[in-house]
């Protein structure tokens, strides 16, 4: 019966985890996903999280069905979180949220509704580069992917008029993908001026912005700081869709917790929104999982487990930074390895885009057992103390040569 199937590649991320898991030697290195490691190389339980769940037990809770659109105490939440207290569409009850298989649901969830229901042209514009998951997610929603241009290879940047160029040459009515902080794979995200100008872009030109926030937190330690696009935009009378992650911020990847949300007209719209939400999730996978959405709520809304998670994430959001300064270091006074390295340091989030070249990954992959993504981005989480000297000289020897 499967005869004629072709055999498919890799995932171009967890692929190289597969890779990484194979390899037996000792001074093996994993910066392909971007999952937060400890400084020994750990994954990391959030003390939020383990007392999260010991209050959960406690409340010995049952196992019933969650409502389609999930724990509504919990996408209640997510939703202040992202918008604020003071945002102005959750205040008149006119933002439509449904609990989500964390954010490639929420994205899925997105890119269904806005295929079936948006008004506007069925084309979502990527930066280039995007996340590698981005394009095949959206066109199996029945999105036509495009892309809009976003990273400067000369100058390891943004590049903001070619970006302004392509958002202004876009068909009216399009969709734009915005990562809303902490850019995947670059690391480079737009200035707090940058991103009123580009709201003015979409503003002008009728486009409709989507925004991803899977590291809300993880840019600069400050969840309100990391929400600015979002809620400039909010606020300078966008509608918008966001699908945001619980995964990074809580370490909560395996349970798989995110919410995908569009702010309405009003209340009455809301509803009709909410409605078409229930059908499109319904036939995909009836209702979301309990356990994750639990976790999440009982940090959201308990002051204290609230504090300290806070702490939490910006002591991995810190924890990250040093190891970029070390990195630049090492990269430029330790070894002098050719080559100017400041965007290291200046990068933001999990990730560093190294500019290192394919056969460079490669090569660092057969030679060093060092893996990352192929497009030489590394996840700067998989870095500690104890591999970064060892990072380091594998560089200097791929680039070397
Ligand atoms: C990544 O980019 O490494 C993460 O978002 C994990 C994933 O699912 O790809």
């Amino acid at each position: 019966t499967w005869s004629a199937v072709p055999a498919g590649p890799p995932d171009p991320i967890l692929g190289i985890t597969e890779a990484f898991k194979a390899d037996t030697d000792s001074r093996k290195i994993n910066l392909g996903v971007g999952a937060y490691r400890d400084e020994n190389g750990k994954p990391y339980v959030l003390n939020a999280v383990k007392k999260a769940e010991e209050i959960i037990t406690a409340a010995k809770l049952d196992k019933e069905y969650l409502p389609i659109t999930g724990l509504a105490s919990f996408t209640k939440n997510a939703a202040k979180l992202a918008y604020g207290a003071e945002s102005v569409p959750l205040n008149q009850n006119a933002v439509a949220v449904t609990q989500a298989i964390s954010g490639t649901g929420a994205l899925r969830i997105g890119g269904a509704f806005l295929a079936r229901h948006y008004p506007g042209a069925k084309a979502i514009y990527l930066p280039t580069p995007s996340w590698g998951n981005h394009k095949p997610l959206f066109m199996d929603s029945g999105l036509e992917v495009r892309q809009y241009r976003y990273f400067d290879k000369k100058t390891v940047g943004l590049d903001f008029a070619g970006l302004k160029e392509d958002l202004k040459n876009a068909p009216e009515g399009s969709i734009v993908l915005l990562h809303a902080c902490a850019h995947n794979p670059t690391g480079v995200d737009p200035t707090q001026a940058q991103w009123a100008e580009i709201s003015d872009v979409i503003a002008e030109k009728k486009l409709f912005p989507f925004f991803d926030m899977a590291y809300q937190g993880f840019a600069s330690g400050s969840t309100d700081r990391d929400a600015f696009a979002v809620r400039h935009f909010v606020k300078q009378g966008h509608q918008v869709a966001l699908a945001q992650s619980f995964a990074k911020n809580m370490g909560l990847y395996g349970e798989r917790v995110g919410a995908f949300s569009l702010t309405t007209k009003d209340e009455e719209e809301r509803k009709r929104v909410d409605s078409q939400i229930k059908i499109i999730v319904r036939p995909m996978y009836s209702n979301p999982p309990l356990h994750g959405a639990h976790i999440a709520n009982t940090i959201l809304s308990n002051p204290e487990l609230y504090t300290v998670w806070e702490g939490e994430v910006k002591g991995m959001a810190d924890r990250i930074i040093s190891m970029r300064e070390r990195l630049y270091e090492l990269l430029t006074n330790g070894f002098q390895t050719p080559g100017e390295w400041g965007h290291i340091k200046s990068q933001i989030g999990m990730f560093s885009f190294t500019g290192l070249k394919t056969e460079q990954c490669k090569t660092l992959a057969e030679k060093a057992h060092v893996y990352m993504t192929m497009d030489g981005r590394i996840s700067m989480a998989g870095l500690n103390g104890n591999n970064i000297e060892y990072f380091a000289e594998s560089v200097d020897a791929a680039v070397k040569g």
